[in-house]
């Protein structure tokens, strides 16, 4: 099994170029599927478990899809299918969002169930609410969820969502394209990857007006082509660099990161005691003293606020904080595995509720830990590179779901970190 092992206590220094945000890319792929002609050019798409994942997901449907370096060429026209393959949505939750797309185009949508995955139950009854208010029936069978457009096409419709969700915002956002009349989306996602996806559909000829708004207004059309897109910065890769900077850096400076994207992330770490230079081509990040963030209370919740995905990684940078830190987690259910594993490296962490208690200490100490999914994972490579001695993490699928070459990256800031594959 494949490992990544740390030196820990080496400072980093240099910079590291951040790659095209997967989940921008994920809903995009599946955006593609509604060009009935023409070609896209998707840019910055990086190498990732779940975009090789998306990638088989549509061309099982019949698109045609070409990597060319990180440009994916796609020609959705020849999609004749609308069952993508059951393992495969299965497996990977984010493949969900391809039955807006196919209910569009095709009036039909054949999807297995998702699986839930260890940072909690995760279901679709948005997605489905959303796509019902569009006149769609839904029929559960066999583990799929087969939903059927009226004969005459989806209607637009006005939809609440009682949760600010990303995948019933952006797969309701794709539906509405092609549906006939104006859908609007109340309580929408914010998220800048469901900004990226409304670009990308307006380039291909949609009509998505107020997308990073609470309301977003979908007036359909009769088609849509093709188009040139170039994916946004990741920005969950960008705050796990700022973390790893800010405590373990010497100045480290991270190319292409938006600050826009960024502010909840940059103000809790200024909070904590690292500062910031942000030039248009990326953030420099100044390092608190001697590694020790002062403490902090953070919650997070849906963007603007404080990322979910980035709730491991602050947890893992506070073990060591100056004093106690309240860490929140309000989006997920499940999502504190990784303290078990901090607490292997010495951290003292206890979880109240929703909320893990962090005492700081003076230093982690290395040990062998595993990820428990791909935030986790770049948590515990943090607390490793922080860590005296050595750290090895295994349960490298995660990481590699969700990160393009990490390992290399850290390598090129000066960290001692390699990884052995079994
Ligand atoms: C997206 O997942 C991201 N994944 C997640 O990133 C991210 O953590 C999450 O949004 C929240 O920001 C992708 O974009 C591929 P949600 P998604 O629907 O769309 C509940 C990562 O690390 N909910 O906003 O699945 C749900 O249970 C991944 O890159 C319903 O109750 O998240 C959860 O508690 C992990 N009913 C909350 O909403 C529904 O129909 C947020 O889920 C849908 C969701």
């Amino acid at each position: 099994m494949a490992k990544i092992v740390i030196d820990g206590g080496h400072r980093l220094e240099g910079h590291v170029r951040i790659g095209g945000a997967k989940n921008a890319v994920l809903p995009i792929l599946a955006a593609s599927l509604l060009a009935s002609s023409g070609t896209s050019m998707i840019d910055e798409v990086p190498s990732l478990l779940d975009v090789e994942h998306m990638i088989h997901t549509i061309s099982a449907l019949g698109a045609e899809i070409q990597r060319e370096g990180n440009t994916l060429r796609i020609n959705a026209a020849p999609v004749n299918r609308v069952d993508p393959p059951y393992d495969l949505v299965r497996s990977m939750r984010a493949s969900f969002v391809v039955a807006g797309p196919l209910l569009a185009r095709f009036g039909e949508a054949i999807i297995a169930m998702p699986g839930g995955c260890n940072i909690g139950p995760r279901p679709v009854d948005l997605h489905i609410k959303g796509f019902e208010a569009m006149g769609v029936q839904t029929r559960m069978e066999n583990g799929y969820v087969h939903f059927i457009a009226p004969k005459d096409g989806l209607k637009g419709a006005r939809i609440y969502l009682d949760i600010a969700s990303v995948g019933a915002t952006q797969n309701i956002m794709m539906a509405a394209t092609l549906a006939k009349g104006q859908t609007i989306i109340e309580n929408a996602a914010k998220e800048p990857e469901n900004v990226d996806l409304a670009n990308y559909l307006n380039a291909m000829g949609a009509r998505v007006r107020g997308a990073g708004t609470d309301t977003i207004r979908i007036d359909g059309v009769d088609a849509l082509h093709g188009a040139n897109h170039s994916v946004i910065p990741d920005r969950i890769e960008a705050g796990t660099f700022l973390i790893a900077g800010a405590v373990m850096g010497n100045g480290v400076y991270v190319e292409n990161a938006l600050s826009q994207h960024l502010t909840s992330i940059i103000a809790k770490l200024e909070e904590a005691g690292a500062r910031f230079e942000d030039d248009v081509q990326g953030i420099r990040v100044w390092p608190v003293e001697n590694g020790r963030l002062k403490a902090l209370d953070v919650k997070t919740h849906y963007y603007p606020a404080y990322p979910t995905d980035m709730q491991a990684q602050i947890v893992a940078a506070l073990t060591t904080g100056i004093g106690t830190s309240m860490i929140t987690e309000t989006v997920f259910e499940n999502r504190f595995m990784h303290v078990a594993e901090l607490q292997r490296m010495g951290a003292e962490i206890h979880i109240e509720g929703r909320t893990a208690v962090i005492e700081g200490i003076e230093k982690l100490s290395g040990a062998d830990v595993t990820a428990t999914d791909l935030r986790a994972g770049a948590a515990l490579v943090i607390a490793g590179l922080m860590a005296e001695g050595t750290t090895t993490v295994s349960g490298l699928h995660h990481i590699d779901r969700g990160y393009d070459n990490l390992v290399g990256k850290f390598q090129a800031l000066g960290a001692k970190i390699r990884r052995i594959e079994d």
